[in-house]
């Protein structure tokens, strides 16, 4: 793995990630809100990188995604493209920035891609058809997103499992059906029982990206601070932790903390001097 510019990979588009389901490729994807995070998950190699209105809970405190409004979006988005990732690159519509109609749709994606996003995405099915047409037909690739959508919070009545019985299940069925046939380039499939989510991964030609949503869909995303450990609530059923960031960045600062109220930081060598032969150890 190398973050010289030299060895680039291929940049990823919506046509790598389309293909990768027919070579039966996983897809792998991680959200990012800002330079350093989009840098590490682009040197680690991820095809996907979503700017996920997650960011409003994870990032800026709130304790859904409803407030996020579309200029925070934009401001996280920026930072990221300014990685340069070759991992695609798709920006995430947050409430109320296109449910109202297929014209907020296209302004507020066509400010994504302006901006450097190479996709957005939104929540819902067949009742966003107006919508995700309106952003394909100004070119403007669109990812979809069902199951437990997280703007669809007070609908559900919380963050509840979507898709159980017969009924619900094949209601998500024809919503993946309609999302393949407008020419959605992949789906998001989160929250949805395992059996569920092979049926709609069988069912669809287009690539399934799961979060909550079992091991046969065709790849797996993660909110990145999950994964890291570095949030504060009790962690989802389906999230694995690789990291305990959390508790690694607690520690540095206390060690600074520490080091700081000993005298032991900072060192000679970690301090300028008028000449540098001057540079003396405190007595
Ligand atoms: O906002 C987000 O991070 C998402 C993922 C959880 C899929 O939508």
């Amino acid at each position: 793995m190398s973050a010289d510019p030299l060895m680039a990979r291929p940049k990823v588009t919506v046509r790598t990630i389309r293909e990768m389901k027919s070579r039966g490729e996983k897809i792998v994807s991680v959200t990012a809100y800002d330079y350093p995070t989009a840098r590490l998950a682009d040197e680690a190699q991820v095809d996907l990188i979503l700017v996920g209105d997650s960011l409003g809970m994870v990032v800026l405190g709130y304790d859904s995604t409803i407030p996020v409004t579309l200029s925070e979006m934009v401001h996280h988005l920026k930072a990221v493209v300014r990685a340069g990732p070759r991992a695609l690159v798709v920006a995430d519509l947050p409430f109320l920035t296109y449910q109202a109609s297929p014209e907020d749709a296209v302004r507020s994606s066509g400010r994504f891609i302006k901006r450097g996003a190479e996709a957005v995405k939104l929540e819902g099915g067949r009742r966003m058809l107006p919508q995700i047409e309106a952003i394909l037909a100004a070119d403007i690739p669109v990812l979809g997103h069902l199951g437990l959508t997280p703007q669809s919070v007070h609908r559900f009545g919380g963050y509840r499992v979507q898709g159980r019985g017969r009924e619900a299940a094949d209601a998500l069925l024809e919503d993946a059906a309609a999302l393949e046939r407008a020419g959605c380039f992949a789906i998001v499939l989160e929250g949805v029982p395992l059996e569920l989510g092979r049926e709609i991964t069988e069912a669809v030609r287009i690539p399934t990206i799961g979060i909550g949503a079992g091991i046969h869909c065709d790849g797996q995303v993660l909110v990145l601070h999950d994964l890291i450990g570095l949030t504060f609530e009790k962690p989802a059923r389906f999230v694995r932790r690789y990291a305990d960031a959390g508790e690694t960045i607690r520690r540095a600062i206390a060690s600074f903390r520490e080091d700081v109220r000993a005298g032991r930081y900072p060192s000679c060598e970690e301090s300028y001097a008028s000449a540098p032969e001057r540079v003396e150890k405190p007595t």
